[in-house]
């Protein structure tokens, strides 16, 4: 048995797999999102671990094992997130900054005028952009000297969230991280594939405070018997969440693609064991080869996706579930020229654009809940094409298909216009979850219970795939739409 955690930016899923790759139990929370000005997100980094330590509980019950039955445990979690804590307490020392939030747009932009950028691209294949964690650890330092002179004593910890539940697992007794995850940090080399000392020198990091870097499967560490309900279970297997899905998914061969539809998009192509050209707007990131060791992936992210449809919910509650959409979407022939850019975290891939806010465009007053609904839905879709676009100039091919997962992909409605719109085969396994997926298979081979080339089949069947049937005309009308309407929410500043 593997619990497989999957600590996301809304919420963590336990799921725990037999060794058949069957689905035995699972439970799903969400946790507070503090959003304290406008374009800052934080996490409570404490209650990220009590929800962790809840879902796991209620995942194993639902199995009807205990914890001590388990083989392994693999970690996946939502990535770039800043937790900063007490070396000694094991208490955060500051909210955990989420990757969402634009706090550190100035840091980066300062560093840009510098000149810093070339390098930093080179070092990292990221950007200079608020996104990832350096510049976030950087504003912290900045806005609280006591916390960056207690760093340089040696006395707190950074961590990606994988990080900190390792160490909350462990109680306290390791202080590691994977390259998938230590790649998103803009602090970590991509040739020499550890961290880089020019790289915290411009972020104004000291070393001491880094994780050690460890390959994506192996034993990392123990759970301690007194901090995870009693049981020593090997952590087995960690990885990104997206780097974890692409593995999920099969996609280990060169020029494999997949897109994952969660808060945010992401879509990842394996790109083996040499270092791509990658063209601007997107990035090039460490992944896993067979065996969990890091090789690299290109990427494309887009900030704003279910976030969107949580929005609807939660904020503007014309939606009862997520799921609702589907069907409310499909009561209405299209949105009356009705455009949604959820920009509410700037724009990522391929626009890279901090400043940008969410907008809405073409509203008459016919247009209503349907019309808002169907544009968030189709926004999603918009921008996954675009990715979709740029990975294709990336690989140097012509895309005919996208293997999906994530919560998303289980809306029909989406999928089918993702196809439309993109003119491509869109593939849905059976089991979405192909993060958490990842990660168990990550651990099962870190343990030595599955084989590198021999994975659990039911894990990866296609359960449906979605061909394009939209005109080409009308697909044209509607991507230029989309052009305009992304365009006109750049040119507004708030
Ligand atoms: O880079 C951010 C990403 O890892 C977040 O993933 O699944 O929480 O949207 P998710």
């Amino acid at each position: 048995m593997i619990l497989s955690l999957d600590q996301g930016t809304t919420g963590t899923t336990a799921f725990i797999f037999d060794a058949d790759g069957q689905l035995r139990g699972r439970s799903y929370s969400e946790f507070p999102q503090y959003y304290p000005r406008p374009g800052w997100v934080e996490h409570d980094a404490e209650e990220i671990w009590q929800v962790t330590l809840k879902v796991s509980a209620a995942a194993l019950q639902r199995a009807g094992i205990a914890a001590t039955d388990l083989t392994a445990m693999g970690i996946t979690n939502q990535r770039e997130t800043t937790v900063l804590w007490d070396r000694k307490t094991g208490e955060p020392v500051h909210r955990a900054i989420v990757w969402q939030c634009r706090r550190s747009a100035g840091i980066c932009t300062e560093l840009k005028q510098a000149g810093a950028e070339a390098m930093v691209r080179a070092r990292t294949g990221l950007l200079l952009d608020a996104y990832f964690s350096a510049s976030k650890l950087s504003w912290i330092f900045r806005r609280f000297p006591e916390l960056h002179h207690r760093a340089r004593a040696g006395e707190l910890c950074f961590g990606t969230v994988d990080s900190w539940l390792i160490w909350r697992l462990t109680g306290g007794r390791a202080h590691l991280t994977d390259h998938t995850n230590a790649s998103r940090t803009l602090l970590y080399n991509l040739d020499r594939r550890q961290w880089d000392e020019d790289l915290l020198g411009l972020f104004d990091c000291p070393g001491s405070i880094l994780p050690d870097i460890a390959p994506s499967a192996g034993i990392f560490a123990r759970t301690a018997a007194d901090a995870f309900l009693g049981a020593e279970v090997p952590i087995a297997g960690v990885a990104g969440d997206q780097q974890a899905a692409l593995f999920g998914q099969g996609c280990i061969q060169p020029g494999s693609l997949k897109n994952t539809y969660g808060t945010g998009c992401f879509m990842l192509a394996s790109a083996g064991k040499r270092r791509p050209l990658v063209p601007e707007g997107l990035l090039t990131t460490i992944a896993c080869d067979r065996s969990g060791q890091p090789q690299f992936a290109i990427e494309g992210s887009v900030f704003n996706a279910g976030a969107a449809v949580q929005w609807l919910r939660d904020d503007l509650g014309i939606i009862q579930r997520a799921a609702d959409t589907e069907s409310i979407a499909q009561t209405i022939p299209d949105t009356r020229g009705v455009y949604l850019v959820p920009a509410f975290s700037g724009l990522g891939a391929p626009h890279w654009d901090a400043a940008a806010r969410g907008s809405i465009f073409g509203l008459t007053r016919g247009a209503g809940r349907a019309e808002l609904v169907r544009a968030t839905l189709e926004s999603i879709a918009y921008q996954s094409h675009e990715l979709a676009n740029l990975m294709a100039q990336a690989l140097g091919v012509e895309l005919r298909c996208l293997r999906v997962d994530g919560g998303a992909s289980a809306n029909n409605f989406l999928m089918q216009f993702q196809s439309d719109i993109s003119r491509l085969r869109v593939e849905r396994p059976r089991q979405i979850e192909s993060t958490a997926v990842g990660a168990a298979l990550l651990a099962g081979i870190g343990v030595g219970i599955w084989e590198s080339e021999r994975f659990p089949e039911s894990l990866q069947d296609i359960e449906q795939d979605f061909l394009p049937q939209m005109g080409e005309l009308q697909r044209r009308a509607l991507l230029d739409g989309w052009g305009r309407a992304v365009a006109a929410c750049r040119s507004y500043r708030a």
